[in-house]
């Protein structure tokens, strides 16, 4: 078997197009990929990314390894699919699509309703507007627009805020503030509409570890899925995003499990979108911080992978090759983030161990 960084170096004069069919190793000298790995379990493994890492050969190659399924960490935002009101363009995502298609790949929508990421005249529109055809004319288009491509889709993201001060906890965004509560039924009410086969998802950060806002937002999620249901909005999965800290907070075993295990018998499905851990806040070691960063995944995966309801399991990043230290600072103190299953060099890191070993001990689903 020829080595990885042989084969990498081997990568940079063959075009990448159509190298994954032929040479997608199922295998790695890190074992099987995490893509076979999780696919023997029933569960889809992948990565965010975005466009212009997949000019990157070296990464491609990475990624194709690795990953079965593959969400835009950006392109499929409002502000950059609708910098002008009226003027809607996919095309950023539907290159990403055809990677995807050309290669094999799953791909999931994110996101379509969200207090973030939107263009600067959609606020003021919002707080102008007649009517909820100001977002729901855009899920429409959107889920028009790849109607029965898209794996899963984030309708809905992190509508809960607890520091609000609200009594549901939600967010006091602009969306809640024009139409209220409803809106996030009407959201998904439209994108059912658009496209009836899409599973649509709920995603929200901070259900994972210990701490009483942490205890908050599951309380208010838990609530405000089992409302939908009630409802008869159609919500099918929980998108959980799974953003860790490696030496500031700490995944709490007992709660993750036993919120999990009441998102499980509303019915709905799992699945973990966003992974990864920020390792910043402690040593500056590398090793001290790699190891950090495997406990805070293993403690995470080894209750979430264990509920049968998880289908897929995304990192938000696949290298950190791409991450930007938070400062200059950090910048000097610790340089590029270790975050991810891959280092800046494409080297697997002691994170991408833990997930490989989480997948293995996951039961069948
Ligand atoms: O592409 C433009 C570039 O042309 C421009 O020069 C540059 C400077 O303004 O901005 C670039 O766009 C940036 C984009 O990332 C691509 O790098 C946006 O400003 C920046 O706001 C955007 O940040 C993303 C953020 O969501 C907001 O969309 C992050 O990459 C992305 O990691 C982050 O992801 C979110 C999830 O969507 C939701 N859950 C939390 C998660 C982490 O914050």
């Amino acid at each position: 078997m020829i080595s990885r960084r042989a084969a990498l170096a081997a990568l940079a004069a063959i075009p990448a197009i159509g190298l994954a069919e032929t040479l997608r190793p199922s295998l790695t000298n890190d074992g099987p990929s995490l893509r076979a790995l999780a696919g023997s379990r029933g569960i889809a493994f992948g990565a965010a990314t975005a466009n212009f890492e997949l000019r990157q050969r070296d990464f491609t190659f990475a990624l194709l390894r690795d990953c079965g399924i593959i969400v835009p960490e950006y392109e499929l935002k409002r502000d950059l699919t609708e910098p002008v009101q009226g003027q809607i363009d996919f095309s950023a995502t539907d290159a990403l699509l055809d990677f995807a298609r050309r290669h094999g790949l799953l791909i999931r929508g994110h996101t379509l309703v969200w207090y973030a990421s939107n263009p600067p005249w959609l606020e003021p529109a919002v707080a102008a507007a007649p009517d909820e055809r100001i977002f729901t004319d855009y899920v429409r288009a959107a889920m028009r627009h790849y109607a029965g491509r898209m794996h899963s889709w984030d309708v809905v993201n992190e509508a809960i805020q607890p520091q609000d001060g609200r009594a549901d906890a939600l967010r006091d965004s602009f969306w809640l503030r024009k139409f209220g509560p409803s809106y996030i039924d009407t959201a998904f009410l439209a994108a059912r509409d658009a496209d009836p086969s899409a599973l649509l998802v709920y995603n929200d950060y901070g259900l994972e570890e210990e701490g009483a806002i942490h205890d908050q937002r599951r309380r208010a999620v838990l609530k405000l899925l089992e409302g939908m249901i009630a409802r008869g909005v159609p919500v099918g999965a929980l998108g959980l995003q799974g953003h860790l800290a490696a030496f500031t907070r700490k995944v709490d075993q007992r709660k993750l499990e036993a919120f999990l295990n009441e998102v499980r018998a509303t019915g709905l499905r799992i699945l973990i979108t966003e992974h990864d851990v920020d390792d910043g806040g402690g040593p500056v070691d590398f090793i001290t911080r790699d190891r950090a960063v495997a406990d805070a995944t293993r403690r995470f995966l080894d209750v979430a992978l264990d509920n049968r309801s998880t289908m897929a399991l995304l990192t938000w990043g696949l290298s950190d090759r791409f991450l930007k230290p938070e400062s200059m600072r950090e910048q000097l103190l610790r340089g590029t983030p270790r975050s991810l299953p891959l280092d800046a060099a494409l080297q697997t890191t002691p994170m991408r161990a833990a997930i490989a070993d989480a997948l293995r001990n996951a039961r069948p689903r």
